[in-house]
């Protein structure tokens, strides 16, 4: 038996893009110490939130809980002090979203704002909408750069939220993270998907192979849902996180399609996105009912940070749509650096 893609050998370290980053990818290459707290000394008070070096020390700290890194001891994952630092980067990182997020009031319901994201938009500014019209194939190929982050571990990040779940929200849950774990079919797993659009697109299949294109737009939007999954506190928003991205995701994969035929795109990136017009459409209404509908009923409490999280994922998926359509009206790349660099 062949491999589509070659067995996933833990990724590198990238590089690190300033003090926090170059704090955790430093610490990372020493071996864990065990046994004892040890304070990790940084200055993490006026580091920009979203900024790429707090984000991409951030995300090598959650990475530690997926694949690990190459030669990297996995002791740290637990590591008291590692956890320490982490807190203080998240802490900072879910103020700023609280903040930006804006206060939800008691007349907020998750039903109306699953009812607002489920409203097909006629007309945007986004990734997707400028491929229909006038982008470039070469945009499109940094687009998929952006979303391999994401994209080879889709399914992961809300993971997490199964074992805080319980009765027919967890069931429905379930159903749905199977389709995006291919349904007991390898080759159907979406992150196999993705990594067949990649190769198809010239582009590295690698998991993480990106990691050194990513801005901090593009980070932000991934480690939110590490962050709400990894924290039972955050079910709410990890659910909230997970019905927005389901119920959105049929209309905007509705344009990748036409706009990949438009470029003639390859096969495989046309199957990625028509796999998601038709299973997503399907999720959207298990996800509102089964999923949110139980979850609110049975913990009326987190209905709030499920409302947070629905808001905050348009909020950080809309800054990374305006980086990366802004970019191109510059007339520069969207990555940190090109492609052909
Ligand atoms: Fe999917
Ligand atoms: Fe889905």
């Amino acid at each position: 038996m062949t491999l589509a893609h070659p067995i996933a050998t833990e990724p590198t370290l990238p590089s690190a893009r300033g003090p926090l980053s170059a704090t955790v990818i430093d610490l990372l290459a020493e071996r864990a110490p065990h046994g004892h707290l040890q304070r990790i000394e940084s200055s993490v008070g006026d580091a920009d939130p979203y900024g790429l070096d707090l984000q991409l020390a951030l995300a090598v700290c959650y990475e530690l809980h997926y694949s690990g890194f190459r030669g990297v001891d996995s002791g740290w994952e637990w590591n008291a002090g590692l956890l320490h630092l982490r807190g203080r980067l998240e802490d900072l990182f879910l103020d700023a979203l609280r903040r930006d997020v804006g206060p939800i009031t008691a007349d907020d319901t998750a039903e109306a704002e699953m009812t607002r994201l489920s409203v097909e938009p006629t007309s945007g500014n986004g990734p997707t909408w400028h491929f229909l019209k006038d982008g470039t194939w070469e945009q499109v190929q940094e687009y998929f750069v952006h979303r391999s982050i994401y994209h080879l571990k889709e399914g992961d990040p809300h993971a997490w939220a199964i074992p805080r779940l319980r009765g027919r929200a967890k069931a429905a849950f379930v159903a749905v993270e199977f389709d995006e774990f291919g349904g007991g079919r390898a080759s159907e797993i979406h992150q196999e998907l993705f990594a067949d659009l990649l190769a198809a697109s010239g582009l590295d299949s690698s998991y993480l192979g990106y990691m050194d294109y990513a801005v901090g737009e593009t980070l932000v939007a991934v480690n939110l849902m590490s962050m709400f999954g990894l924290h039972r506190s955050l079910r709410g928003a990890a659910v909230g996180h997970f019905a927005a991205t389901e119920i959105t995701s049929p209309s905007g994969s509705q344009r990748m399609v036409r706009a990949l035929k438009r470029l003639g795109g390859p096969d495989e990136a046309i199957k990625f996105y028509a796999e998601h017009v038709e299973a997503d459409a399907v999720h959207e209404q298990i996800v509102r009912t089964d999923v949110v509908g139980d979850l609110v009923m049975r913990e009326p409490r987190v209905e709030a940070d499920v409302i947070f999280g629905m808001r905050a994922f348009d909020f950080v998926e809309d800054r990374l749509a305006d980086h990366m359509v802004r970019s191109w009206t510059q007339g520069t790349t969207s990555l940190r650096r090109p492609l052909d660099d």
